[in-house]
C-alpha cells in the first residue's frame, strides 16, 4: 500500500510531489559575509525529493544574526548565492521557501558580523553560555526593542522577503518557534513588555501579525508561512499558559491566505488537534518530532492519518539521508545523522557522507567554489 506521505498535495499556488517536507536545519556552513558557499546547493539539490524543502534559519537583517557562519538574505552577495540553491534545486524538481529566523536574545557580538548587543522584546537573556566564534561565552544582556526598532524589523522581514523572492525562492517561512524573536514575543517568560506589543494576549501576538502582514503584502500571501512551537521549552524559553496566546494568533492568521502554517508539537500543548481547525483553509505541516526522537515512517504516517497536518516535516532524518522520500516509499533503513558534524563549517556531514550503507551508491562530492 502506498504511504500517505507518498501522495501529492496541491493547494492554491502549492504543487508538491509528496507530503515530505525537509524541515529547517541550521548547518553554518556559510561565508563570514553570510553568504551561502557552493556547496550549499548541492546540499540541498540532494534533497529535492522532498515535496517542499524549508532552508535552514536565514537572518533577515544584520541584527539578526544569532550564530556565526549562518546565512543571511540581506545583502546582494546573499541573494546571488541563494539563487545558486534555488536553480539547482528547481533543476533538480524541487520547491523551496526560505525561513527567515531573527534570533532576538540569541544574538551575541561576537556571533554577529555587525558585533552589535541583541535586542529583543524585554531585557532577558539566554540561560548558560552562547556559542560565538571564540567559543563558549557569558551570554549578552539583550536590549530591549523600542517601538522604533520594532517598525524597522518588520520591514527588514519584508525586505528579506523581496530578496528572497529575487533570489528565486518559491516563498519564505517566518522563524516564530523553538526560541527565536517571534517566540520571545508570543512567551510570557521572555516579553515582559506593558506597550502594545505584550501584556495581554493580543499584545503578544502583535508583533507575529504584522511581521506575516508586512511579509504577505510585500510578497503575496501564498509565499508567506510562518512556523509555531506552543511551549517548546528550548533555550529556556517559559510559557505559563500558550492555548489562548496561540488560539488567537492562529485566528488572527487564518483569513489572511497563508501557503501554510508548520506547527511543531514540541510540549505538551496539543498544538495540532487545537490549531489546526482554527486554521481553515491554510495547509498545515505537522512537526512531530522536537524534543523527541527523530521522526520515522510510522510517526509521520499517524500525523497524516490522525488528519491533524496535510504534510509532515523531517528534520534530523534529511541529514543523513538526502534520498529519504525514496527510502520512506521503499521502507529502507534509515541511517542515522552524524551528529559530530552538524554545526562544523566544511563539506563532512553536509555534502560528504560518510559510513553510509553501500546501496545508497551516493558519496556526494564538493563542487569547486
Ligand atoms: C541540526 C539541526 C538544526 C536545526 N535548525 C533549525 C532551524 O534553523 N530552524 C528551525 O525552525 N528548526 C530547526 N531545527 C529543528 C528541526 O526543524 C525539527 O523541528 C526537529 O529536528 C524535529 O524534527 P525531526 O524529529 O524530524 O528531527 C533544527 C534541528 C536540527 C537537528
Amino acid at each position: 500500500m502506498t504511504s500517505p506521505l507518498l501522495t501529492p498535495y496541491t493547494s492554491g499556488t502549492l504543487r508538491l510531489g509528496n507530503r515530505i517536507v525537509m524541515a529547517p536545519m541550521t548547518r553554518l556552513r556559510a561565508d563570514e559575509d553570510g553568504v551561502p558557499l557552493p556547496f550549499a546547493a548541492d546540499y540541498y539539490a540532494r534533497r529535492a525529493g522532498a515535496g517542499l524543502i524549508v532552508t535552514e534559519g536565514v537572518w533577515p537583517v544584520f541584527a539578526g544574526q544569532s550564530l556565526w557562519r549562518q546565512p543571511g538574505l540581506a545583502t546582494e552577495a546573499q541573494v546571488a548565492g541563494w539563487r545558486r540553491v534555488t536553480t539547482a534545486v528547481h533543476a533538480a524538481g524541487g520547491v523551496i521557501f526560505a525561513q527567515l529566523m531573527h534570533g532576538g536574545r540569541h544574538a551575541h557580538p561576537l556571533a554577529r558580523i555587525d558585533g552589535g548587543r541583541p535586542t529583543a522584546p524585554s531585557a532577558v537573556p539566554l540561560p548558560g553560555l552562547q556559542h560565538t566564534r571564540a567559543g563558549k561565552r557569558a551570554p549578552a544582556v539583550p536590549r530591549a526593542m523600542t517601538a522604533r526598532d520594532i517598525a524597522d524589523t518588520v520591514e527588514g522581514y519584508a525586505r528579506a522577503a523581496r530578496n528572497a523572492v529575487r533570489a528565486g525562492f518559491d516563498g519564505v517561512e517566518l522563524h516564530g518557534a523553538n526560541s527565536y524573536l517571534i517566540h520571545q514575543f508570543l512567551a510570557d517568560g521572555t516579553n515582559l513588555r506593558t506597550d502594545a506589543y505584550g501584556g495581554d494576549v493580543s499584545g503578544r501576538i502583535r508583533f507575529a501579525r504584522e511581521a506575516v502582514e508586512a511579509v504577505a503584502d510585500a510578497v503575496g500571501p501564498h509565499r508567506t508561512a510562518i512556523r509555531l512551537s506552543p511551549g517548546n521549552p528550548q533555550s529556556g524559553m517559559a510559557e505559563a499558559d500558550p492555548g489562548p496566546v496561540y488560539r488567537a494568533l492562529a485566528t488572527a492568521l487564518a483569513p489572511l491566505g497563508l501557503a501554510y502554517a508548520h506547527l511543531s508539537q514540541a510540549s505538551d500543548y496539543p498544538a495540532l488537534a487545537e490549531l489546526r481547525p482554527l486554521l481553515r483553509g491554510t495547509t498545515v505541516i505537522g512537526n512531530v518530532g522536537e524534543n523527541r526522537a527523530p521522526t520515522d515512517r510510522a510517526a509521520g504516517e499517524a500525523v497524516l492519518r490522525a488528519g491533524t497536518a496535510d504534510l509532515v516535516s523531517y528534520g534530523r532524518a534529511f541529514l543523513s539521508n538526502p534520498d529519504l522520500p525514496r527510502r520512506l516509499a521503499a521502507d529502507l533503513p534509515l541511517a542515522a545523522p552524524d551528529t559530530a558534524h552538524l554545526y562544523t563549517h566544511g563539506p563532512e556531514g553536509y555534502t560528504v557522507l560518510t559510513g553510509r550503507p553501500a546501496e545508497d551508491g551516493v558519496r556526494v562530492t564538493v563542487p569547486a567554489a
